[in-house]
């Protein structure tokens, strides 16, 4: 079915697609939107019947629509609901159950009466499946079928737990996860081993069925699938393309989700563009890479025969667009990430003044500081800038059992020689005690998660220590929306920012280090970097504010693209091998891989990888050949408050 075209910029696109600066923009006029259907339904004297989706992406929306049944009366009396999926095999008490999540995300907290709940069974038998899957159709058709579907995406593209392969008739069903659905999932069942393997769920024609099928996407790490599901052919093997059928499927998304889209990625494709700076430089890498040439040797012709004739007559000719942009990236390049003290700072891309500098770098999680950053953190330390590194969570809910086991049980067994610590032994008995009783799924005592937070302590302050940072300049934060919270369910509070505006207003820093600009805004490094954004708020007009610039490092398994970087710090082979030992210390984390790309390879591998791959991109365009490259954007801090 074709789509009337929004707009120009939009002419690739085959699904209706809005994009909203963040999250809750999109969540609250959707939840608005369906409490006016809920309403016009009601006053025709018909029910509504809703499709809802689990995972972090609908989090939002739900909590909005709590919060409109709190406070505006709205009522839930007439509303019927069907849920997308269930993990095969998990009681409804599980703690991932989707039975669970969706009672503690919404139900629990508005006036839905329960035998208006739909939720596929994850206890059914093999051989009930089939049957309970078609009364499971059968009840969405009795109710006169879904009015409005709510839908997250997956990275394999999967909509519900339709993975590849799934056809666009398929019916409710029991399924086989993918492995890469598996893989993300693995931090709720602490370990991807944990992790169902098979899950019931409505089929593609299912859903398609719905009058409206709403999808919803948030950061950086669905953009390249849901580029590919909104431009795009309709394929089996990206299950969310077949959306592009539905007359009234839409797909509401943040900045960070809309990156790989045309009119964001490749704009001058698909109309005509302001040629600042910025565009410029994206246009011109983005040549050079498709050619893979240097910058310095694209052609006027190369320019125009890739449709940017435009920006030659603007800004051109070759010659000029080339050096332009080389010298920009060139100046990028720095071995001072603080500065370089008394040098011509009118080209670098941090200022020389002042010297040294106070730098604080925040890590969400301990270890993000020395996978992302871990070279530049060095060098910050050698050129002897005050450094603070800050994490902002212990990390606990990270760290599997057997490793705390295996500390307590060292521990106890020093027990002679640490007499005088008589709380930390009670502790670790209760908590060996705890561990004994801990069912498969349990969730962790209070005990566990102490001294699985300590365990985090010891492997960050190793991994600083190699990189030069002595333990007194670490700032364990210990955030208390990680400590009350579990993956996907944080509830940030003010006093999370008061927090972190103490820190500041005593370190006053000059430069900042910090990440989680594009991430899932429920992710803890969502949650992290927005609560930074309202603490520099609150501090915005005090005078050392003036003097503070922001560093945006980009999390674990992902750089900035080339056009967006502002400092490139090279990794000398010796750096990266450092780096790599600051990396192996947080051992903990070797079966919890935060970069999920590749499950072959260990966490320090992808790390490399990636910084050696920018290094040949740099190299690739014309550059110095380093061995090893982190990269940084700026993030203009007062324009964002
Ligand atoms: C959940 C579901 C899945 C998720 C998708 C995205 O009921 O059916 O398709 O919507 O896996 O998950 P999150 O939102 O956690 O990124």
């Amino acid at each position: 079915m074709s789509m009337p075209i929004q707009s120009e910029s939009e002419q690739l696109e085959r699904i209706r697609t809005t994009l909203y600066p963040k999250a809750d923009a999109a969540c609250a006029e959707l939840a608005r939107e369906i409490v006016e259907l809920m309403r016009s339904r009601e006053a025709a004297g018909q029910k509504t019947v809703l499709g809802l989706a689990t995972g972090s992406t609908p989090v939002r929306l739900y909590r909005e629509l709590i919060r409109l049944h709190r406070e505006e009366g709205v009522s839930f009396r007439n509303v019927y609901t069907f849920n997308l999926d269930e993990y095969f095999g998990l009681s409804r008490e599980h703690p991932q159950s989707y039975f669970r999540f969706m009672h503690e995300q919404l139900f629990a907290h508005i006036d839905i009466p329960e035998d208006h709940i739909h939720i596929p069974s994850g206890t059914v038998t093999r051989q009930q499946a089939f049957q309970y899957c078609a009364e499971y159709e059968n009840s969405i058709r009795e109710l006169g079928g879904i009015d409005l579907q709510i839908l997250g995406i997956g990275r394999t593209g999967h909509i519900g737990f339709n993975e590849p392969g799934s056809s666009r008739e398929s019916r409710t069903r029991l399924v086989t996860l993918d492995s890469m659905t598996r893989r993300d999932a693995a931090r709720d069942f602490l370990g991807e081993a944990n992790v169902p393997r098979y899950a019931i769920t409505m089929g593609v024609g299912t859903i398609l069925e719905a009058r409206q099928v709403v999808l919803l996407a948030w950061g950086d790490s669905k953009s390249e699938v849901l580029a590919r599901a909104v431009e795009g052919e309709q394929t089996d093997s990206l299950p969310a393309s077949f959306l592009q059928s539905h007359a009234k499927a839409r797909f509401l998304i943040d900045h960070a989700a809309a990156a790989d889209l045309t009119r964001i990625k490749h704009p001058w494709r698909v109309g005509l563009v302001k040629w600042d700076d910025e565009m410029t430089r994206k246009a011109v890498i983005w040549l050079a890479d498709t050619l893979q040439k240097p910058i310095l040797k694209l052609t006027d012709e190369e320019y125009s025969e890739r449709g940017m004739a435009d920006l030659l007559t603007t800004r051109g000719p070759a010659y000029d667009l080339n050096i332009q942009v080389f010298s920009q990236l060139q100046h990028t390049i720095t071995g001072w990430p603080g500065g370089k003290p008394n040098a011509d700072d009118s080209s670098r891309p941090e200022r020389s003044q002042p010297f040294p500098k106070r730098s604080l770098i925040l890590s969400p999680e301990p270890q993000d500081d020395v996978l992302c950053l871990g070279g530049t953190l060095s060098r910050l330390v050698r050129q002897k800038h005050e450094v603070t590194v800050a994490y902002a969570t212990s990390g606990n809910l990270a760290v599997p059992d057997n490793e705390v086991s295996r500390v307590i049980e060292l521990f106890l067994e020093l027990e002679p020689e640490i007499r005088e610590a008589g709380k930390e032994r009670n502790l670790l008995r209760t908590a060996r005690e705890q561990l004994r009783q801990k069912g498969e799924f349990d969730f962790d005592s209070i005990e566990i998660r102490h001294i699985k937070g300590l365990l985090r302590r010891g492997e960050a302050r190793e991994a600083c220590q190699i990189c030069g940072l002595p333990a007194g300049r670490i700032r364990f934060l210990d955030l208390p929306f990680y400590e009350m919270g579990r993956y996907r369910q944080f509830a940030p509070k003010e006093e999370d920012v008061a927090a972190l505006v103490t820190l500041l207003e005593e370190i006053k820093p000059q430069q900042i280090f910090a990440t989680g600009s594009l991430s899932e805004p429920s992710s803890v490094q969502g949650v992290c970097f927005e609560l930074l954004r309202q603490a520099l708020t609150q501090v915005a007009s005090q005078s050392w504010m003036k003097d503070c610039r922001v560093w945006l490092y980009r999390g674990a398994g992902a750089e900035w693209a080339s056009h967006e970087i502002e400092m490139a710090v090279p990794l000398s082979p010796d750096e990266l091998a450092n780096k790599i030992q600051g990396i192996y210390q947080h051992q903990s984390q070797r079966s919890q891989s935060p970069i999920r790309t590749d499950r072959h390879r260990e966490t320090w591998q992808q790390a490399e990888a990636i910084n050696q791959a920018t290094a040949k991109t740099y190299n690739r365009l014309g550059l110095a050949e380093y061995e090893a490259i982190e990269t940084f954007k700026q993030w203009p801090i007062f324009t964002q408050l």
